[in-house]
């Protein structure tokens, strides 16, 4: 039984560290538990990320950050997250397509259903099985990156970007209720990932069952 989660949420509102802490916790379960994130997640995808994320590189046009952040992904669906897909595993990804639709689209302003027929190409269709959204004010997760050191030219975008990117995601999740959960990332790390889990462990079951 294959299953794709995705977590999804706007800058330092914890996704690397809950993707993680869940993947360890599924693979504790017995799952046969791939993490993996993007932009990079392979040799290709990580040359790639440093373009996008390189502090040298303002003059980078939407258009463009969107077209790399696909490129990444493209190659990770086909090398990494379809194979294990196949075999059946759990794949838990720190960020997937809808990153782009928040971002380039809702942030950027691109045109939503632009960015879909595109991504439609980039992933062959590929649709996560559950999506997390770890919501959390805007400035709140920059102040905590500001903090542990962790700025990239992404985060150096003002407020009223990171606003809309939250909205955004927002949007995306009321409009799927049926794949996306969302949680209160205003919280502490381990009632984040009880939340998590407990999103997630019944569904792993209801698809295997
Ligand atoms: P993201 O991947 O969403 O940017 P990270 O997991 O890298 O988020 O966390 C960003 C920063 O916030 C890190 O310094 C991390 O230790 C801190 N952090 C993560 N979760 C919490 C939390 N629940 N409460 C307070 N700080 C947190
Ligand atoms: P990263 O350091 O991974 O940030 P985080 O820890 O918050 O996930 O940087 C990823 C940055 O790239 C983040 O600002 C979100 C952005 N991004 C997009 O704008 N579009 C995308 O499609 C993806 C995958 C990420």
């Amino acid at each position: 039984m294959s299953f794709f989660i995705s977590i999804e949420g706007p800058d330092g509102s914890g996704k690397s560290t809950q993707a993680r802490l869940l993947a360890d916790h599924l693979a504790n379960q017995g799952y046969d538990v791939l993490f993996t994130r993007e932009p990079g997640g392979t040799e290709i995808g990580d040359q790639v990320r440093r373009v996008i994320m390189s502090l040298d590189n303002k003059r980078m046009s939407p258009e463009a950050e969107f077209l790399l952040f696909s490129a990444s992904r493209a190659q990770l669906v086909r090398q990494v997250i379809q194979p294990k897909l196949a075999a059946g595993g759990v794949v838990v990804c720190d960020r997937f397509y809808d990153s782009s639709l928040a971002y380039q689209g809702y942030g950027h302003q691109l045109e939503i259903d632009q960015l879909r027929a595109i991504t439609h190409f980039v992933t062959g269709g590929l649709v996560p099985d559950l999506t997390l959204l770890l919501d959390l004010p805007s400035e709140e997760g920059l102040n905590r990156r500001k903090e542990a050191g962790l700025w990239n030219r992404l985060d150096d975008y003002d407020l009223a970007f990171h606003e809309r990117v939250r909205a955004g995601y927002q949007r995306l999740a009321q409009a799927e209720p049926q794949r996306w959960v969302v949680i209160d990332a205003n919280r502490s790390k381990s009632e984040i990932q009880s939340k998590m889990q407990a999103a997630v462990l019944p569904r792993l079951g209801s698809k295997s069952g």
